[in-house]
């Protein structure tokens, strides 16, 4: 498969709107921008996007505190999806995570959410521990998944 070329820049109050299209057909319930706005002024954070001839068709987040880090959301456009935009998107904050000195990182998926499942698994995430009814609309376990991370150097 030919890998799409975007560009991964860092997440900007002026990219919301177009960010929050793509929440919303992502997840439910989805994040408001007061939520986005809240994350984007809180300290250690880390929001990219995925663009591509001017227009976002991803983004994703990081939370980290001391040596661990945390992906706190991650989502690519419907059209755009299978098309290995999800894994750029990973392999960006994996990386970004090593060049903080980041040694673990930690996710939580939907049990039903077969297809990042597989994504986070074909990175060398596993599976940790299981956070019974952990999201709603509908109710559903979350799979918490880590990583350890070696750095590159
Ligand atoms: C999960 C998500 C971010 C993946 O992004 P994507 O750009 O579609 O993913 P990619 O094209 O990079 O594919 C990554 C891997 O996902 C899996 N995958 C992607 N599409 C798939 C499909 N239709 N069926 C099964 N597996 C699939 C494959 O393992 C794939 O790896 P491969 O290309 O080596 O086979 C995207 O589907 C999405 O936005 N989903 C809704 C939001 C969401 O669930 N976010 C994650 C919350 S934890």
């Amino acid at each position: 498969m030919k890998t799409v070329e975007v560009r991964i820049r860092p997440l900007k109050l002026k990219d919301l709107d177009e960010v929050l299209l793509i929440e919303e057909c992502s997840f439910r319930p989805p994040w408001s921008k007061a939520t986005f706005l809240t994350e984007l002024q809180k300290e250690n954070r880390y929001y990219v996007v995925a663009e591509k001839e001017g227009k976002i068709i991803g983004y994703a987040g990081l939370y980290y505190l001391l040596r661990e880090g945390h992906i706190t959301t991650m989502a690519v456009a419907p059209e755009w999806r299978g098309k290995g935009i999800g894994k750029i998107l990973l392999s960006h904050l994996i990386n970004e995570s090593k060049r903080r000195g980041l040694k673990e990182l930690f996710l939580e998926v939907r049990e039903s959410n077969w297809v990042a499942r597989e994504m986070y698994q074909k990175f060398g995430f596993k599976m940790l521990a299981r956070r019974k009814r952990y999201y709603v609309q509908p109710i559903e376990d979350a799979i918490i998944m880590s990583l350890k991370l070696r750095s590159n150097s």
